[in-house]
């Protein structure tokens, strides 16, 4: 037994100007989250989207919209997210270190599941009293890559901290993001990751609906293992 595997494609990799449709097919194929990158030009040098894209998405379809915060200031996109029909709502630690409890005791105010993300110069120690305090985040992201950008290569040396994690929280939803796909999903879930973001692997392979099973049942596979 293990926590659930969920399969997040990340929409970043997809057809913006096809969203809709994008996800419509990313859900037929099997995804189980969608996963929405939101970047603010300022954390990292990106833009993406942010609530007017999820409202406009939201009226397409009831999936779970799993929202990666890369912003400076993720208290201010609370209320406009919870408005526009996010999910779940990640923020990264590294800039809530003053306020994290008040974030938290409002995304959850608002109905969505709150997650914490760190950067990979982070170290984990940083999370944990986010986890174990008594207005817990439900879920910690581990980056796997640098934020900012979909195509990059995989760090392998992220993974002390997803088995860290996983030793010490047994049914904590653990996400790792960046680079994963067929050659380096064992990796990750061997290591305990049961959240899988993915993005170029997805959106790029000829049968998209292959990979998806692929990371899932690498997920399900190292669960009985251990
Ligand atoms: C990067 C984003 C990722 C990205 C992953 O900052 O957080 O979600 O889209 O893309 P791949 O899977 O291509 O590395
Ligand atoms: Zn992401």
């Amino acid at each position: 037994m293990g926590v659930a595997a969920k399969i997040a494609p990340s929409m970043l990799s997809s057809d913006f100007a096809n969203l809709a449709s994008e996800a419509e097919r990313m859900l037929k194929f099997g995804a189980d989250w969608l996963h929405m990158d939101i970047m603010d030009g300022h954390f990292v040098p990106n833009l993406t989207l942010g609530a007017p894209v999820i409202q406009s998405l939201r009226k397409h379809t009831e999936a779970y919209l799993d929202c990666h915060l890369m912003v400076t200031n993720p208290l201010d996109y609370v209320e406009p997210l919870s408005k526009a029909g996010a999910s779940g709502f990640t923020f990264h630690v590294e800039v809530s270190k003053e306020n994290w409890q008040e974030l938290v005791q409002r995304i959850k105010s608002k109905g969505m599941k709150p997650g914490v993300a760190l950067k990979p110069g982070t170290p984990i120690e940083d999370v944990y009293p986010l986890v174990e305090g008594e207005n817990p985040v439900e879920m910690v992201l581990v980056m796997t890559v640098e934020p900012g950008f979909g195509g990059q290569k995989f760090m392998p040396e992220m993974m002390e901290k997803v088995r860290t994690l996983r030793e010490r929280y047994p049914s904590l939803d653990i996400e790792v993001d960046g680079g994963l796909g067929p050659s380096t999903i064992n990796t990750a879930a061997s290591a305990g990751a049961n959240c899988i973001v993915a993005g170029s692997s997805v959106f790029g392979a000829s049968d998209p609906s292959a990979v998806i099973s692929l990371l899932r049942s690498s997920v399900e596979e190292s669960q009985h293992k251990s």
